[in-house]
C-alpha cells in the first residue's frame, strides 16, 4: 500500500516529464553531444553495454524496445551504489533525500562523513542521498576525491539546487529495473560480450593540453597506459563481432591508437569546466568499427 501511495505521489504522468534523464551532473557528461551520438548508433543491438556509466546520458536516451539487455560499469563505488539504489529502493531515497539543507554549514557536515568510520554505518540509501546532495550542492556538480579517498569538493552556493526530483528518479528507477549495474574497471564486462552486441565507451579523456587534470575522477588516474588498455579492449570487442563506439579528445594519441577504425570529428560544447577560459566548441573524436 505505501509502496501505491508513493507511487502516485511521484508518479512521471502527473507532469509533463520527459523521460528519464541523468540524476547527477557529471564531468564529461554527453547530453549535449546525444545528437552526434544517436545518429551514429548501430541498427542492431542485442545486448547495450556501457562500462564507463557515469551520469549515463547515452543510457537514458535509448529506445529500450531496440535491445535485449543493459549492462552498466563504473569505477567509482559510490556512483555504483546510487544507481543499484535509484532501482531498488527509489523512495526511500526519495524521502531521505528532503532532509537535507543547502547550507555552507550543513554541506560540510555531510561532506566530512567520509572521514571517519561513521561512513561505514551509513545504510545504501544514506550513501545514494549523500552522493546526489553533495553533487547537487557542490562546485560545478565535480566529483573529486583526495588520495585517502575523501571528498573534497567546495560548496557551491547554488540559490535554488533541485536535490529532490522525484519524478525523474521514478523513471530512472523504472528504467533500471532490468538493467545489470557492475561496479570495477571497464574489463569487467569482457566475458559477457558477444556477436550483435554493442558497447558505448565514455572513459576519462586523454588530455589536450600538459596542464588539463583528467585524474580526478577516481583515486586511480587514467594514465596513458590505461588508454592502450582500453584500445587492445575496443580491439577485443572486434573480434568477438561486436560492434563499438568509443568517445575521446582530439589528442594525437588518440587517432594513432585508433587508427583503422572510423574516426570522426565532433564539435562538443564543454559546460562543466573548472576555468571559465576553459568554455566553449572544442573538437572530439566518436571513434566507431562499423
Ligand atoms: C567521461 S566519464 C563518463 C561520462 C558519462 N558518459 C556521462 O554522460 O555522464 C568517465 C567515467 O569513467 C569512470 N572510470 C574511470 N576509470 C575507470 C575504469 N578503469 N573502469 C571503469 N570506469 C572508470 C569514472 O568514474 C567516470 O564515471
Amino acid at each position: 500500500m505505501r509502496y501505491q501511495e508513493n507511487l502516485a505521489d511521484y508518479s512521471p504522468l502527473k507532469e509533463d516529464f520527459q523521460g528519464p534523464k541523468p540524476f547527477v551532473k557529471w564531468v564529461g557528461g554527453k547530453r549535449q553531444l546525444l545528437p552526434e551520438i544517436e545518429k551514429r548508433l548501430p541498427s542492431i543491438m542485442n545486448t547495450y553495454f556501457e562500462p564507463f556509466i557515469g551520469g549515463g546520458a547515452v543510457m537514458w536516451s535509448l529506445d529500450k524496445s531496440r535491445l535485449n539487455s543493459i549492462v552498466i560499469n563504473d569505477y567509482n563505488s559510490e556512483l555504483a551504489n546510487l544507481y543499484e539504489v535509484v532501482k531498488k529502493d527509489v523512495f526511500a531515497l526519495a524521502e531521505d533525500l528532503k532532509i537535507h539543507e543547502n547550507t555552507s554549514e550543513y554541506y560540510y557536515e555531510i561532506r566530512k562523513l567520509d572521514r571517519s568510520d561513521a561512513f561505514q554505518k551509513l545504510s545504501p540509501v544514506q550513501r545514494a542521498s549523500r552522493f546526489i546532495y553533495l553533487n547537487k550542492t557542490g562546485y560545478n556538480g565535480l566529483y573529486r576525491v583526495n588520495s585517502k579517498g575523501q571528498n573534497n569538493v567546495p560548496f557551491g552556493r547554488y540559490k535554488n539546487p533541485n536535490i529532490v526530483d522525484s519524478s525523474n528518479l521514478v523513471a530512472c528507477s523504472a528504467f533500471l529495473s532490468d538493467v545489470k549495474i557492475l561496479n570495477g574497471d571497464f574489463e569487467n564486462i569482457k566475458n559477457m560480450i558477444g556477436r550483435d552486441d554493442f558497447v558505448y565507451l565514455d572513459p576519462p579523456y586523454v588530455p589536450l593540453t600538459a596542464t588539463s587534470n583528467f585524474t580526478g575522477y577516481t583515486k586511480n588516474g587514467f594514465d596513458a597506459d590505461m588508454q592502450v588498455r582500453l584500445r587492445d579492449f575496443c580491439n577485443y570487442i572486434n573480434d568477438k563481432g561486436a560492434n563499438f563506439m568509443l568517445s575521446n579528445s582530439s589528442a594525437p594519441m588518440i587517432y594513432d591508437l585508433y587508427e583503422g577504425y572510423n574516426i570522426h570529428e565532433v564539435m562538443a560544447n564543454r559546460a562543466v569546466n573548472c576555468k571559465a577560459s576553459g568554455r566553449g566548441k572544442i573538437k572530439e573524436l566518436l571513434i566507431t568499427n562499423y
